[in-house]
């Protein structure tokens, strides 16, 4: 497995457990003001995290590579990933407006289509295209992309906000029991 793909990998990690720990908060018992705070605090994370991020360093290192070694960007694999990553800005934000409505019907509708749109997208890089990744990119090629990795991160979220998302989470998953 290359460096860059693994890094990927480990930030689906992530992603899966705060899907996770977002089933927690939609069986919760918290009253409604609780419930809007946490969920803002969820839909930011993947706004920042899993989309500028993680979808940034597919979309503009990862994918624009393997468009260079005959992927397809409309169609195939890569031109699939590309679309879903589409519907999933649409669900944040849906999420977004039924927030800023105080709407939580609404904002389960959406969350939850988004939920399970990023579990199946996650399975599908991790099981098919990443490997396909892993065939075509030599470990020079991944090395390049896991600097260039690396510095996105810095300039789309910073060392500083990166610890903070982090922290977010280990309280999440403490206080609705995900391990
Ligand atoms: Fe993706
Ligand atoms: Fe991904």
């Amino acid at each position: 497995m290359g460096k860059a793909t693994q890094d990927l990998r480990k930030e689906h990690e992530a992603i899966l457990h705060v899907l996770k720990i977002l089933d927690q908060m939609f069986t919760s018992t918290l009253d409604a003001t609780k419930k809007l705070q946490y969920y803002s605090e969820v839909v930011n994370f993947f706004r920042i995290f899993a989309d500028k991020c993680h979808h940034g360093k597919e979309e503009v290192y990862l994918f624009e590579e393997l468009i260079k070694k005959g992927f397809h960007k409309e169609s195939g694999p890569v031109g699939v990933m590309l679309h879903e990553h589409k519907l999933g800005r649409e669900y944040i934000s849906m999420m977004n407006k039924s927030l800023e409505a105080k709407d939580l019907a609404g904002f389960d509708t959406a969350a939850a289509k988004y939920s399970a749109l990023l579990r199946q997208h996650i399975n599908k890089e991790n099981n098919v295209l990443f490997i396909m990744a892993d065939e075509v990119l030599d470990e020079t090629k991944q090395d390049e992309l896991f600097r260039e990795f690396e510095q996105h991160e810095e300039n789309v979220i910073g060392h500083g906000v990166h610890e903070k998302l982090h922290a977010m989470i280990h309280a999440w998953a403490a206080e609705f029991n995900v391990s």
